[in-house]
């Protein structure tokens, strides 16, 4: 399937053919499950998946597509023990025409790529796998649900399963791909717990990066802004207490800056910020539009208090592609609740234009874009 750089450079010799999403194989399922109406988000999972084998030795290996299923994996796979593992996540949505379409695939895959080449996991044709998710869709299509606003959540995976306990580079991986029905994911206004006791990522670490790493390390402080009511973590970094991401979200503030300035703000890609497609997506609609100043900078804590004191704040709001856009309706730092929520009602602010607007435009259809991809 997957074309390897290391081989086409000539720095090693091919030993198999390079291997295409047109070299594919199918298995199809006997027995198609039931359609679940309304599931909870990535519980119930499509028909089908896709898996990849590679190895040192062989490269990539033919990609199948066959009946979900359980993996077998060795005891000592270094993913289970090291947790050489990476994910991405993107949803394909039914448009009004009825043709099904994803948003910036091609981001998703860039960024597996270089998730890829942090894990010490091989590189592989970005637009191979995307042909081959692109199957995949099409063979569960019937999954993609026909009202209302829900779609598939596509899960690409990529994990080392070296069989050895050493810690090294794997010598063999698997990326497969899963599938699951999505509903909206926040529908209200979330409420987040900043301490900088607990931290996300860190300079020169992976934060930039899909790693399931720096997920499973999350949940403990998770679970402590459980005890303060708060659904999220506001993830805080550094002495001057820097707001980074909420949850698994990118932040943005939308408020009158500390010169008087409309400004849309959020924190630059510095390394521990994962740069996100929807991030990526506000910020370039935001510039065309170019009715109020757009900037990555360092957004802190104490910036936010002041901005809240003096009524600056119109609005904060968080973008991942699971939860699209979700407004920030309070914050509990230093044992104080923040209402970060003030001037612009919901209907005439900026996230619900966003995600009235434009997103639902691209993704749905209603309007052409060069950000969707038919399937
Ligand atoms: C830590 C983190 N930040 C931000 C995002 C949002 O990224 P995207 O817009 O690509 O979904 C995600 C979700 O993937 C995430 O896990």
């Amino acid at each position: 399937m997957f074309s390897d750089p290391e081989r086409l450079s000539g720095r090693r010799q091919p030993q198999v053919e390079i291997r295409h999403a047109a070299d594919l194989v199918v298995q199809l399922s006997t027995s198609l499950q039931r359609k679940p109406d309304v599931v909870d988000f990535g519980t119930v999972f499509t028909d089908h998946m896709l898996s990849v084998e590679w190895n040192a030795n062989g490269g990539w290996q033919t990609p199948l597509i066959r009946p979900f299923g359980d993996l077998s994996l060795h005891p000592a796979c270094s993913a289970l023990h090291y947790a050489v593992e990476l994910f991405e996540g993107l949803k394909v949505y039914r448009g009004d025409d009825k043709r099904l379409r994803l948003f910036r695939p091609l981001l998703n895959m860039e960024r597996m790529s270089k998730s890829a080449k942090r894990a010490c996991l091989p590189a592989f044709d970005q637009s191979e796998l995307l042909g081959c998710i692109k199957r995949l869709i099409e063979i569960d299509q019937d999954w993609v649900p026909h009202l209302g606003s829900g779609c598939l959540y596509i899960r690409p995976t990529f994990i080392g399963t070296e069989p050895s306990l050493g810690v090294k580079k794997p010598n063999r991986a698997l990326l497969y791909v899963i599938m699951c029905q999505a509903g909206s994911y926040f529908n209200t206004e979330l409420s987040l717990w900043a301490d900088p006791k607990y931290t996300r990522a860190w300079k020169g670490g992976t934060g930039d990066c899909k790693m399931g790493g720096n997920y499973g390390g999350t949940l403990f402080a998770q679970q402590e802004a459980g005890s303060y009511d708060c659904q999220q973590v506001l993830w805080l970094y550094g002495e001057d207490h820097q707001i980074t991401e909420g949850g698994t979200m990118n932040i943005f503030l939308h408020w009158i800056n500390e010169d008087g300035d409309e400004e849309l703000a959020t924190p630059p890609l510095d390394g521990i910020i994962l740069p996100g497609v929807t991030r990526q997506s506000i910020l370039d609609l935001a510039r065309k539009w170019d009715e109020f100043k757009v900037s990555e900078r360092y957004l802190t804590m104490g910036q936010l208090c002041s901005a809240l004191k003096q009524q600056r704040l119109k609005e904060m709001f968080g973008s991942g592609t699971a939860c699209r856009i979700c407004r920030i309706g309070s914050i509990v730092y230093e044992e104080k609740v923040q209402n970060s929520q003030n001037s612009s009602s919901w209907d005439k602010s900026l996230s619900s234009n966003l995600l009235r607007i434009n997103f639902a435009l691209f993704q749905h259809g209603r309007s052409p874009s060069d950000w969707t991809y038919l399937v």
